[in-house]
């Protein structure tokens, strides 16, 4: 029966579960494909010697990646490095020789994935990527193809584990969020530099993924509004469960028919929506479409062994198109194929129109509470509730915190750009933006 032979670059978490998995599931897998195998025949690292989290056999490990990409016999490369560089090198010399390619990589999808697409599709080749968004939970295809006959609306979704996860920490224990992190870094829950986790970029990079498919368009990283979660305290979880909310980091697509929104940022969501019961480090997409209505997909978005389901699920859909000699014409179709693609305005975020959290640090005197609502009031912004909690402590600020009316985020920011500099704010204003 006919072997189809895949070639791995990189073998850490997602390339070691990519391993077990094959072998784990081989039988199964056979049967899936009617009785053809999929073999790894290479495998590219970085270091040769280093110790490995699953049994291979130390012949088909090389440091040299064209012993990968020249092999005649290898049909699908699965790129499992991560970053952009030198991983669009290799997808792209993938591609150029003929291979299919899966990929785990939002990093450099988000970035060069119109030029990766539009040779693959000159060349004739698939590349899949499920893996690069929520790990295990198949949300491309659901939007490739369970939603292909439905017109989507709004996509609002936790994509990043490490942020829910101290997120939900935060809401459970009431600790700042510094400390927290340290835990999870030790643990290693976290990565060493969790910027790209905690300040929003790895959620930023899956938003630049799921936009073409849900919306049609091409959108970059820097269209995004980008806020992480740094200067989240424990008192904004108090208040926001007093306003029967819970704080979660979303990422939020959004259909204008006009023009489309993109926005990454900790959120306060209403108790009872569904995103409001996804914690620790479980990722869920919740999509609004035409004539489905609601629909939300939700597990694992992260780990070897659920980042594994994904890219070998992929590896076996590439290996049903070669088999089926329709390998080439099946990727990203529907929304991804060049034709279909619209260049559509991407809305500045001071369009964003939302309702908003904002707590102040102020003197206690008189007057103050009246100088910030006037101060709103002339930027076109009603308050919602206001709440002041807490004991007078002599020289300490107290807080104030102002849910909003509905309000554009131009105006909020031009406000607080006045109100921050006030003589009587002792401290910067935490603004969270309230989803409904
Ligand atoms: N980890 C997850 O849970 C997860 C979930 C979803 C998606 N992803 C994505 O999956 C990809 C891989 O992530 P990972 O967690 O498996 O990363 P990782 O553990 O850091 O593994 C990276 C692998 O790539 C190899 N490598 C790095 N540079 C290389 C080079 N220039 N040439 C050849 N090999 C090179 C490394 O070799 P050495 O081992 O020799 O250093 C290592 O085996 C990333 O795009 C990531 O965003 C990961």
């Amino acid at each position: 029966m006919r072997t189809i032979s895949v070639g791995l670059l990189g073998l850490g978490n997602v390339g070691s579960g990519v391993v077990k998995l094959l072998a784990d599931n081989a039988d199964a897998i056979r049967h899936r494909l009617g009785g053809a195998s999929v073999a790894i025949r290479r495998i590219a690292v970085r270091e040769a010697d280093k110790p490995r989290l699953v049994d291979v056999q130390s012949s088909l490990i090389t440091t040299d990646v064209n012993a990968v990409l020249g092999d005649p016999e290898i049909e699908i490369v699965c790129e499992l490095i991560g970053g952009e560089e030198p991983a669009r090198t290799h997808v792209l010399e993938a591609i150029a020789r003929g291979k299919h390619v899966v990929t785990a990589n939002k990093a450099l999808l988000a970035a060069h994935g119109e030029e990766i697409f539009a040779a693959a599709e000159q060349r004739g080749v698939d590349v899949y990527y499920e893996a690069s968004v929520g790990g295990g939970v198949p949300i491309i295809r659901a939007l490739r193809e369970g939603l292909a006959s439905d017109r989507i609306d709004e996509l609002v979704a936790i994509v990043n584990g490490t942020s829910n996860f101290l997120l939900t920490t935060m809401t459970e224990e009431g600790r700042p969020l510094e400390e927290i992190l340290k835990e999870a870094q030790e643990k290693g829950y976290a990565e060493a530099d969790p910027s790209l986790d905690v300040d929003g970029w790895d959620a930023a990079h899956k938003l630049c993924v799921l936009i073409p498919l849900c919306f049609g368009t091409r959108i970059r990283v820097a269209q995004v509004l980008v806020e992480g979660l740094r200067g989240i305290e424990p008192i904004d979880f108090r208040y926001a469960e007093r306003f029967g909310y819970v704080i979660k980091p979303l990422v939020i697509g959004k259909d204008h028919g006009d023009s489309v929104e993109a926005r990454v940022h900790p959120t306060l969501i209403p108790r009872r929506f569904m995103l409001a019961s996804v914690n620790g480090v479980y990722n869920a997409v919740y999509v609004s479409s035409y004539a489905l209505g609601s629909s939300m997909y939700y597990g694992r978005g992260a780990g070897m062994m659920p980042t594994a389901v994904a890219v070998v699920s992929d590896v076996i859909e590439v290996s049903r198109n070669v088999l089926a000699s329709s390998a080439g014409g099946t990727s990203l179709r529907a929304s991804r194929r060049r034709g279909e693609m619209k260049e559509r305005r991407i809305r500045d975020p001071g369009e964003l129109s939302s309702r908003y959290y904002l707590r102040f640090g102020v003197v206690d005197k008189p007057g103050v509470l009246a100088q910030l609502a006037g101060l709103l009031g002339e930027h076109e912004i009603s308050i919602s509730e206001v709440v002041q909690e807490g004991q007078r402590q002599e020289g300490k600020p107290v807080t104030v915190v102002v849910t909003t009316h509905r309000a554009l985020e131009r105006n909020v920011q031009a406000a607080l750009g006045i109100i921050n500099d006030l003589p009587t704010v002792l401290e910067k204003t935490r603004l969270l933006r309230i989803f409904d």
